[in-house]
């Protein structure tokens, strides 16, 4: 799918805003606040379901009550979204849903310039940024995603009530064991998979022998959901005096290695850099493999971080993408 045309009414500080898109590459120039995220941001509703910011509250414009976009593909489909303060209603092909349909949703690459810290960033943010990013290649694990953190939060709330017995938890540990194990395995899989091509595409950004791999870390150490199970049970007590819980998948994280050594710390600013680029050149790769579509790549002013190489290598990647590019400055492509 490729974009053609974009209209906003209500969204942020956009009362009516329209853009035509090139198929290859369109630049959105204007400075901070002038709300170029925010046509990003509206894009990736209406391909992704929902905003990677904020929720629909924040979105609709101060003083309105409601928020509008429309998408106009070159193959002639048309796509709606529209929040009323209440109600998220999408229009697709003249049909009316409240939730984005799997049919519906388009990959995308989103490169923002926080991604630029992903290394040095915090488990969540990791795992936030891994979540994301597989729940575009898998709707199952999508699901699973949510059912975990539905279930895990109704446990937490649980261990807050007093006289609590193991077996009142019982029913939370097997769902969190059922969902938690597949998530483990999911998780396996995919940063396996990121790894059979991270590092020779980080070589032909960096031109060096460079080892870099992506490590799943995590206090699952098996896939059975016996083990799962039973460390639950025993963090009963632990879990009671600190009022969540405390084992499970909610606890991994994802480290990048550099010539086996964790790149938090060990890799240049540079190096860093490029190790993103390469993340994203991955990223595209897994999603055109998986889901045979190749992804719309957003860039949000990531030009102004990037030097002249690291900006032609972007470029030159995506060169079969549509790219929508959002800069400050007048970029040269
Ligand atoms: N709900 C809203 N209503 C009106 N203005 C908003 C709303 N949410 C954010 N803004 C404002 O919209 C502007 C555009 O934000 P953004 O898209 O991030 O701009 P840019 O990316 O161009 O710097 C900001 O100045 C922000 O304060
Ligand atoms: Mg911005």
């Amino acid at each position: 799918m490729i974009i053609k045309t974009i209209s906003l009414t209500n969204f942020r500080n956009h009362s009516e805003y329209h853009l035509d898109c090139n198929k290859d590459t369109t630049l959105i120039l204007g400075k901070n606040g002038c709300g170029k995220t925010s046509v990003l941001e509206a894009i990736y509703i209406l391909t992704r379901g929902k905003s990677f910011r904020s929720v629909d509250s924040e979105i609709i414009k101060h003083d309105a009550d409601f928020y509008r976009i429309e998408i106009e593909y070159y193959n002639g489909e048309k796509s709606t979204a529209t929040f009323d303060g209440k109600n998220k209603t999408f229009i697709i092909l003249d049909k009316k849903t409240h939730r984005l349909p799997k049919k519906n949703k388009y990959p995308i690459i989103l490169f923002l310039p926080s991604d630029l810290n992903l290394i040095g960033g915090s488990p969540s943010r990791h795992r936030d940024y891994f979540d994301r990013l597989f729940g575009q290649v898998s709707e199952e694990y999508n699901n699973l995603i949510s059912k975990y953190n539905k279930a895990l939060h109704q446990r937490n709330e649980l261990l807050k009530t007093e006289n609590l017995s193991t077996s009142d938890l019982f029913p939370w540990n097997l769902l969190l064991t059922k969902y938690g194990v597949r998530i483990f395995t999911l998780r396996q899989e995919f940063t396996e998979k990121i790894n059979q091509t991270l590092n020779q595409t980080y070589s032909s950004i960096a031109k060096n022998d460079d080892e870099i791999t992506l490590h799943y870390k995590t206090e699952v150490k098996k896939d059975t959901e016996n083990f799962y199970l039973n460390m639950l049970e025993q963090n009963f007590h632990k879990d009671l005096y600190l009022g969540h819980t405390n084992f499970g998948v909610h606890r991994d994280d994802f480290e990048f290695f550099f010539n086996n050594r964790l790149a938090d710390g060990s890799a240049s600013r540079g190096e860093t850099r490029s190790i993103i680029l390469a993340l994203k050149f991955v990223e595209a790769n897994l999603i055109y493999e998986k889901l045979h579509q190749k992804p719309i790549v957003l860039l949000d002013d990531v030009f102004s971080e990037l030097d002249n190489a690291r900006r032609k290598c972007l470029i030159k990647n995506f060169k079969d993408h549509q790219v929508i590019i959002t800069s400050v400055e007048k970029v040269s492509l």
